[in-house]
């Protein structure tokens, strides 16, 4: 008797830095939420699922604030677009499965080269799993709860309860640190960044994980209820 086995299926997560400002600190963030993410997978791997990766940096994207004369919801994509960039933009997008967002605050509110990267699609997130990782003075909490009315709300995204993250910058000489765009010195050894900074929040961000993991290997009409 010959057993046949099923191969894994592919699921692509994008773990976006949504910081545009010349000097960030976002994108280490962002591979140090991806690292978690990384070491969790090795010991409790998602059955079924090869999971794969891609960074996407907001701040390297140079999306023009949003110049399409159409409205992204009601729009064939990507021919409907009228730009290239925003064509580039919605086959990118629309390639992966789930998202992390990485975003820090500004003035209590949702960085606005995010907020334009978000609006120039809409078909392209809809229905897809997300969480959000916040960072900031107090952890940026305002931005990741404004960024989840617009993910869950304006576009029908799958979000799971306690859907975020939020990461309080630990000392000022680490906020001054992170304005600068200084090396937080996240990695390579996230381990031991760990230690010195988050550690009380890494195994929130790997909970974060597994539940929007869970959302990845619910069928569809299962996936629209909240994940507790
Ligand atoms: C325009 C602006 C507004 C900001 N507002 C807040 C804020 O409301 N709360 C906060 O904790 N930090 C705030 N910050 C500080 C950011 O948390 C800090 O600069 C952080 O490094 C930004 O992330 P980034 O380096 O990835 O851009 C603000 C920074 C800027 C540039």
């Amino acid at each position: 008797m010959t057993t046949t086995t099923i191969p894994p299926k592919t699921v692509r997560i994008g773990i976006i830095s949504g910081s545009t400002r010349v000097v960030r600190v976002g994108p280490q963030i962002a591979a140090f939420v991806r690292s978690l993410i990384e070491k969790d997978l090795k010991t409790s791997p998602v059955e079924g699922l090869q999971i794969e990766f891609e960074d996407i940096d907001v701040g390297s994207l140079n999306l023009p604030l949003f110049d399409e004369p159409i409205i992204p919801s009601h729009t064939d994509i990507p021919d409907g677009y009228t730009h290239e960039h925003t064509r580039t933009w919605s086959r990118r997008i629309s390639a992966l499965d789930a998202f992390v967002f990485v975003t820090s605050q500004h003035n209590w509110g949702v960085p606005a080269g995010l907020k334009n990267a978000i609006d120039y699609l809409y078909k392209e997130w809809k229905g897809k799993p997300y969480v959000v990782v916040s960072y900031g003075g107090h952890g940026g909490g305002h931005a990741a709860k404004a960024l989840e009315v617009i993910l869950g709300g304006g576009l029908k995204m799958r979000g799971v309860d306690g859907g975020a993250v939020n990461l309080s910058f630990p000392s000022c000489d680490v906020l001054h640190k992170s304005i600068r765009g200084d090396d937080l010195r996240l990695l390579p050894s996230a381990e031991a960044a760990a230690e010195e900074t988050w550690s009380d929040r890494t195994e929130d961000i790997v909970q974060l994980w597994r539940k929007m993991a869970v959302l990845l290997t619910t069928p569809v009409e299962e996936k629209q209820k909240p994940v507790a």
